[in-house]
């Protein structure tokens, strides 16, 4: 008998899975937010703060959305109609947010290209003067060639399909970027810096600084915001609420356990980012103190490569060791958010995958132009309601982060909480007889508190809270 429907694509297995989730996971979020977030938040507290909500909540969004792939065998935008007819406005709104997402992710991307050609070519010196960085994204040519080069790779990846491509590259890139990480983590220790003042700083301290929690001056109002960081960090840390991981979970075969492979992905994912906290407090405390690490969003682009400078020839290859493994974390990170996209399109219209592709890449790169544009030709400021202020990419990333991101995961909750109830994911979970042994928490969290911690999410987003 001939079958009329064409086979899924999916991963080989478990493995396969696990690394192309993890490099979903693994972005620029672990790299340049988790370390800015440990050292403002008092080290120590910030950490143990995070893993127990790693644990339990990021636990239990993940699980879900992993779940509800697997279930339904459909990427996002088709997915939560399977789950309950009435909600199929969900997969749009997840359909909606990576393709926000996704134009400027790739235009750090290419930011990130940038610095990593620049120490390939021996000119890391060059990015450590004043107003480089500036310079060059308020250039009108340079980063549109950069975001350009950064999407192409993306879309070669994503064109080749999930086992030649996204599977195939994970397994490549990721172990290469753990083996890095260590590595610097490990030298961050060992460095010491004498400034002008002639005070002597050691990476030793710095770490530290990191580890050891500071409950100096510490009020309630004060603990209340670690929390919040630490719960909005972890959201975005797992990409959950961008239909990544539903399309992910839909390439998952059925003999897997899905539960194991969850929490493959959050070890993976807390162990890189607390390994980077490693990699860049030591470093930037050594280099310039605790004021360093107020450099927020800067760090990266600005402070870091200031701190390479300092360590002489070594530095540089350090720094270019460093950016190489940057661009593998956010190039894993946007091959998903293009898989997502791509794979509601080929479920929704039964494209094929090349077509489907094509025209997310083409249509996503003339936001990504936009973004471009926003530092120079379109240029203005806005103030955001959260109090910051910003240009496109800020506004994208904002409505996105703050705003949509928050309300998926929330309505999410109560459709698997309460519409089509727990039992939906629990049973694919537990698929295969598998025991689920945090099955008690897993119902609390996704009926109760996790709704309501996303709900308190979502009024800081807007600027309530
Ligand atoms: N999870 C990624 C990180 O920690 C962020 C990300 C955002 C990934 C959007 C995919 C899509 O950096």
């Amino acid at each position: 008998m001939e079958t009329q429907t064409k086979q899924r694509n999916s991963f080989t297995g478990s493995i396969g899975f696990v690394l192309a989730a993890a490099g979903s996971a693994v972005g620029l979020g672990n790299i340049w937010r988790f370390p800015y977030l440990a050292a403002k938040d008092g080290g120590g507290l910030f950490l143990v703060v995070y893993l127990a909500l790693a644990l339990t909540f990021g636990f239990a969004l993940l699980i879900t959305e992993v779940a509800i792939g697997r279930k339904t065998q459909e990427s996002p935008l088709t997915a939560y109609s399977k789950i309950s007819k009435k909600w199929g406005f969900l997969g749009i709104f997840s359909f909606v947010v990576p393709f926000i997402i996704y134009p400027y992710y790739c235009v750090i991307g290419g930011w990130v290209m940038k610095y990593m050609f620049s120490y390939l070519a021996f000119q890391g010196q060059v990015a450590v003067a004043d107003g480089f960085f500036t310079g060059f994204i308020t250039s009108q040519w340079q980063p549109i060639f950069y975001t350009v080069l950064f999407a192409v790779l993306c879309f070669i990846i994503v064109y080749k399909g999930v086992e030649h491509g996204i599977e195939k590259y994970s397994k490549i890139l990721m172990p290469i970027l753990v083996v890095i990480v260590i590595f610097i983590a490990i030298y961050s220790l060992f460095i010491s810096h004498t400034d002008e003042a002639g005070v002597t700083r050691t990476g030793l301290q710095g770490a530290a600084v990191y580890f050891i929690p500071n409950f100096e001056g510490l009020t309630f109002k004060g603990f209340l915001t670690v929390c919040l960081d630490a719960m909005g960090q972890l959201f975005y840390s797992l990409s959950i609420a961008m239909g990544i991981m539903i399309a992910y979970g839909s390439y998952m075969k059925k003999d897997v356990n899905l539960g194991k492979s969850v929490n493959q992905i959050e070890i993976f994912d807390t162990g890189i980012a607390l390994l980077a906290g490693m990699m860049i407090i030591p470093a930037v405390f050594a280099f310039s103190g605790k004021e360093g690490m107020s450099a927020g969003p800067g760090l990266m682009f600005i402070t870091l490569p200031k701190v390479f400078n300092s360590l002489g020839k070594f530095g540089e290859f350090i720094g270019l060791i460093f950016f190489v493994m940057v661009m593998f974390a956010a190039l894993t990170s946007a091959v998903s958010i293009l898989e997502a996209i791509t794979s509601s399109m080929m479920d929704k219209f039964k494209w094929s995958r090349k077509k489907s592709t094509l025209v997310m890449a083409a249509s996503t790169f003339v936001v990504s132009i936009i973004v471009c544009l926003g530092y120079n030709v379109f240029y203005f400021d806005l103030k955001l309601p959260n109090g910051s202020v910003g240009q496109i990419l800020d506004i994208l990333d904002y409505a996105s982060n703050n705003v949509l991101m928050p309300i998926i995961g929330l309505l999410t909750c109560i459709l698997i909480g309460w519409v089509a109830k727990p039992k939906t994911t629990i049973d694919e979970i537990t698929l295969n007889g598998e025991k689920f042994g945090r099955k008690t928490l897993y119902v609390v969290m996704i009926k109760f508190v996790a709704p309501i911690l996303l709900f308190i999410i979502l009024l800081k987003g807007i600027g309530i809270l």
